[in-house]
């Protein structure tokens, strides 16, 4: 069994040899006549079939910038993409290693459960690279139509003054984190299992001098008000190291933080001077669960990060919320940590994608749906939970049934699937084979069933369905 390369992802759209952008005055008729004077850059095949009108993002459709972006490009260095040159371009891309590239499917993240980082990005987010502006987002207080809109679009979506394109989650916290705190002595409250304190280098000790104070939830799932006033520092003693921001994150482990919890943590942050920032990386996923609008938990917080490359499936990026005086001096922090992006309308035009297609077409929903199934068939085998499938993750009690991670992951790769350990993330690229392989899986597991073992795992050896 192989990937099919079923090469359906979208051509760039035509383009007129003449731009008509230019107006016939002098100058730029002479740079007209420069323009059409310039050999052909054409590396491999420029098709002039026009794109397909599905193939065409409903905002370039709907967006005169699109229209201008179509002009300027039009005699410059028009993308060339030809199917058959697919297999080709991906094999001297990858130095042999890959024989097709996955833009029209899933590939192997069809049957990856490890996270859901690994969604593949889809042929519209392709079409919307082809077809992107290229202009400068740090020169000049950001240039490039297509990043400067999509900020527009999620501080609206959010209810924030402004937003920030970053380039991932990690830099959307770590830059958030560095705006809000200045001078030391301060130190951050946050759940003990967080992001920003576990995974992200300790980048708040070492970028902020914070001190970062894990709390562990009563609850077990989430913080709750009573916890986050018992961690706080709020004292003129100089003994202590006063708590200038709490920082939430949700979903955690695909757990939701409910909104009115949010609300009792914000009045209280907002009465004391504390700082309120989230770490938003799948926001989207407790909204698509319909715990609250992204709106109605925005309003809680100074902050917001908020990530497009996970369960949103874009390639790259990540984007924060707050009020403008927040966006100017984040503006200056992602320069100092190296994140200000030149053509960034590569990484947004995809995001853009993201959002359009997997958050506002209601795919996360039915990641959700599948989750719940997943749960449901593991505890009808007499497997146990660890903690509540709420949106997008499972998460599976190995040791009750019997097994460990190490073990658990071959018996996986078995059953050809990608897993890490007890934690499962479906996102919306998992299909219906995935579940029927994680089934037999677990009747090996926890029913004792031999496994077939005839299924490889390898990029190159997965079935996938192709579109
Ligand atoms: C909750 C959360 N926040 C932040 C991040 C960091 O995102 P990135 O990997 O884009 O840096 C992750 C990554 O998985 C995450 O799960």
């Amino acid at each position: 069994m192989r990937v099919q390369a079923k090469a359906t992802f979208c051509e760039p759209r035509p383009t007129s040899p003449i731009p008509l952008i230019i107006s016939l005055s002098l100058p730029s008729m002479l740079l007209r006549r420069a323009l059409l004077a310039r050999p052909k850059i054409n590396p491999a095949g420029v098709s002039s079939r026009p794109l397909p009108p599905h193939c065409v993002p409903l905002h370039h459709r709907l967006n005169p910038v699109s229209t201008i972006r179509t002009m300027v490009t039009a005699s410059n260095t028009a993308p060339a993409f030809e199917p058959q040159n697919i297999e080709q371009e991906a094999a001297h891309q990858s130095n042999g290693h890959a024989k097709v590239n996955n833009w029209s499917h899933p590939g192997p993240a069809a049957f990856d459960f490890r996270s859901d980082i690994v969604t593949t990005p889809t042929a519209r987010m392709l079409s919307a690279i082809a077809s992107t502006t290229l202009l400068d987002d740090v020169m000049d207080g950001g240039s490039d139509p297509t990043t400067n809109s999509l900020e527009a679009m999620i501080a609206e979506m959010t209810n924030k003054e402004a937003a920030l394109m970053v380039c991932s989650g990690t830099m959307g916290n770590q830059v958030a984190i560095r705006t809000h705190l200045t001078t030391p002595p301060h130190s951050v409250v946050t759940d003990h299992r967080s992001h920003i304190l576990e995974w992200e280098a300790g980048g708040v000790a070492a970028l902020c001098g914070a001190l970062v104070k894990g709390v562990v939830p009563a609850n077990g799932n989430y913080l709750t008000l009573e916890d986050v006033q018992k961690a706080c520092v709020i004292s003129d003693d100089v003994h202590a190291c006063p708590t200038r921001l709490i920082s939430l994150e949700n979903t955690l482990g695909g757990v939701i933080t409910p909104l009115d919890e949010c609300r009792r943590i914000s009045a209280f942050a907002r009465e004391n001077g504390i700082i309120l920032h989230l770490d938003g990386a799948r926001l989207w996923e407790a909204v698509a669960a319909d715990a609250g609008s992204l709106k109605d938990y925005s309003d809680c917080f100074d902050s917001i990060s908020l990530c497009f490359s996970k369960g949103l499936g874009a390639p790259i990026g990540s984007i924060l919320v707050g009020t403008k005086a927040f966006r100017t001096r984040a503006r200056h922090i992602r320069k100092m940590i190296g994140g200000g992006m030149r053509q960034a309308g590569v990484v947004t035009a995809p995001a853009r994608v993201a959002v359009e297609d997997t958050f506002l077409g209601g795919k996360l929903k039915a990641s959700h749906v599948r989750a719940r199934q997943i749960a449901d068939m593991w505890q009808g085998y007499g497997g146990k939970l660890t903690a509540p499938t709420e949106t997008n993750m499972v998460w599976f009690d190995l040791a009750a049934a019997g097994t460990d991670a190490k073990k658990f992951i071959e018996d996986g790769e078995r059953a050809g699937l990608r897993l890490m350990g007890g934690r499962l993330v479906v996102h919306y690229q998992i299909g219906d084979e995935a579940v029927q392989r994680l089934d037999e899986l677990m009747q090996v597991v926890l029913k004792g069933k031999k496994p077939n073992g005839k299924v490889e795992l390898g990029a190159d050896k997965l079935a996938i369905e192709a579109e």
